[in-house]
């Protein structure tokens, strides 16, 4: 009976020394991000980094994506539709996010407070929003991101809520990755040029903009070539 109960023991011991391996912070953490994953649009949440990447048709896209960290600037990713823009995007959002949760500390509070919105979603919030009481939750919730996903610029109905958010953003220097199906060009007469110049400049040192407009997609290599 003894040897049973001291086997019970050790075995119980050893039980709550592994309980208590892992960091708890971590635990929360991980709880915390699935609220700040459920900000993206539904077919970004739940697949895993590896299916996303598959849908991402031009390399230059993979590599502004799996590459951005904290105190990088704006990327800006432009091309034709269905070229992966808006998949790289998230893919950003999602790897930012994962190193937050693993690192915690200053990574963890930035990621907190990462946004994704259509540019549409903003122009459209903006106008519904009542006269007199301010400016719409949304654009604020923008405006305040430390990072913001904009996504589909230039389709926007009413420019004037995109070009706000910039601005903002353009004050604090803080990062925005913008995605667009529409041509640099396009995108000026549309916002005017001193809001895609912000869109090129914000947000840090060294902007990364990747233009799979005109020329083919590089395309990665196929695996086991
Ligand atoms: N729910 C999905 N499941 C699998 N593939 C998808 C899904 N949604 C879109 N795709 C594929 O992902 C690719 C990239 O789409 P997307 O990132 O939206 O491109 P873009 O933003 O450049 O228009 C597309 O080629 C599309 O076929
Ligand atoms: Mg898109």
């Amino acid at each position: 009976m003894k040897l049973a109960s001291e086997l019970a023991r050790n075995i119980l011991d050893r039980v709550t020394t592994d309980e208590q391996l892992p960091d708890p912070a971590l635990g929360r953490r991980a709880g915390d991000s699935v609220a700040i994953r459920s900000r993206l649009p539904l077919m970004f949440r739940s697949a895993s980094l590896i299916e996303l990447a598959t849908r991402v048709h031009d390399k230059r896209l993979m590599a502004a994506a799996v590459s951005w960290r904290w105190g990088a600037g704006n990327v800006l990713l432009l091309g034709p539709t269905r070229i992966g823009k808006s998949t790289a995007a998230a893919m950003l959002f999602r790897a930012t996010l994962g190193r937050a949760v693993r690192d915690g500390g200053r990574d963890w509070d930035l990621a907190d407070s990462m946004r994704w919105f259509g540019a549409e979603e903003l122009s459209l919030a903006r106008r519904e929003h009542p006269m007199g009481r301010g400016e719409a939750p949304e654009v604020v919730e923008a405006c305040s991101a430390r990072l913001l996903v904009l996504d589909d610029a230039g389709w926007d109905r009413d420019p004037a809520a995109v070009s706000a958010v910039l601005a903002a953003r353009y004050e604090r220097g803080w990062p925005t990755v913008i995605t667009s199906g529409r041509t640099r060009e396009q995108l000026s007469a549309h916002y005017g040029a001193a809001v895609v110049r912000r869109m090129a400049e914000a947000g840090g040192q060294n902007p990364v903009i990747v233009d799979c407009f005109g020329g083919a997609p590089v395309l990665a290599e196929e695996p086991g070539r």
